[in-house]
């Protein structure tokens, strides 16, 4: 199976302006690496799950894919070059805070075909809004509704429907569960899994909530401090971390069940600044069992097993 979308040795670096910031930083540094080296493989047909605390770079990767943010590395969509590629048309991003992409003063039906106004598209071309409504199980009648008047779970389904407007062979969504109750959760989520079924869509979906990831995802990377600490099989992962970060994160997921709830987080400490990222092993200021050979060695990330790759020295 050839790849919908390649990502090697993805790496964003920022300025920081000049200023007190950078003179205070080590080496009167005057950038930020944001994304340090980061893989990822996304099949047509599949969910690609990337979950990490706030502020590990998840926005950044879906920006750069997007050719938004510029970055070193190689990126292929199809096949092709990023630059050369049909990404523009092939692409939809849902971004983080959907309902402010809506245009308040929009009508719900002319929002979902405006990307045919966008790129051009012959009339004879175009989908009606009312079956790009009703792909996402919303009625025609929405179409005369303004934002204001749709509930959350409408608001993401309207948002979704503009997405699949061009029928795009990707979709990138940021968070796209973020502020919605847990019921609602579940069902924008069946909504997506849906779509990736009957269209053969591959999605990416980002997020800092593991369950939403373990619902959603077929495969998952996890990224730590802007690299990517662990990749698999969503249930590989689940039922086996290989990396500590994975399995502190998987222990500290709210239990459903009130009475085996814990209070206190399995990961000890703050997540450091990108600032001042850890040598070597970024996470050995947190992990539980590193060793010294950790703060001085980066570890490479390795395969384990097959769809299985790891970054951590003392994993097997
Ligand atoms: N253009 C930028 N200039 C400076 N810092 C940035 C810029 N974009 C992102 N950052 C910083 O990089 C880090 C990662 O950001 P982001 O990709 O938004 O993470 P996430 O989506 O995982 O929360 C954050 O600390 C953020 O403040
Ligand atoms: S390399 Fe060391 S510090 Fe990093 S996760 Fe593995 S054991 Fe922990
Ligand atoms: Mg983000």
């Amino acid at each position: 199976m050839s790849a919908l979308y390649e990502v090697r040795g993805l790496r964003v670096d920022v300025p920081l302006g000049g200023g007190l910031l950078s003179a205070i930083l080590p080496g009167g540094k005057k950038t930020l690496n944001i994304l340090d080296g980061v893989d990822l493989t996304l099949h047509s047909g599949e969910t690609l799950g990337v979950v990490g605390e706030s502020g590990s770079g998840k926005t950044t990767l879906a920006r750069a894919m997007l050719g938004l943010t510029p970055a070193a590395g190689t990126l292929q969509f199809q096949g092709r070059d990023l630059a050369a590629s049909n990404l523009r048309r092939g692409t939809a991003m849902m971004f983080q805070d959907p309902v402010s992409s809506l245009s308040p003063r929009m009508r719900v039906g002319e929002q979902v075909v405006e990307p045919f106004t966008i790129h051009g598209i012959p009339a004879a071309e175009r989908t009606s809004a009312a079956e790009l409504l009703s792909r996402v199980g919303l009625p025609p009648e929405m179409a005369a509704r303004y934002p204001h008047e749709l509930s959350g779970g409408q608001a993401r389904r309207v948002c979704v429907a503009r997405a699949l407007a061009l029928n795009p062979a990707l979709v990138i969504a940021d968070e796209p569960t973020a502020g919605l109750d847990m019921s609602i959760q579940g069902e924008v989520l069946n909504l997506l899994s849906g779509l990736k079924r009957d269209r053969g869509i591959g999605f990416l979906v980002i997020s800092h909530n593991l369950p939403v990831i373990r619902h959603a995802a077929d495969r998952i990377a996890i990224l730590y401090l802007g690299r990517l600490v662990e990749t698999g099989l969503t249930a590989d992962v689940f039922a086996r971390p290989a990396h500590p970060y994975t399995a502190s994160l998987i222990a500290a997921e709210p239990n459903p069940d009130p009475r085996k709830r814990r209070d206190d987080l399995a990961i000890k400490g703050e997540i450091p600044s990108l600032l001042r990222r850890p040598a070597g092993c970024a996470f050995h200021t947190r992990c539980p069992i590193a060793v010294p050979d950790c703060a001085l060695r980066p570890p490479a990330l390795r395969a384990i097993g097959p769809d299985r790759q790891v970054a951590c020295h003392l994993a097997t």
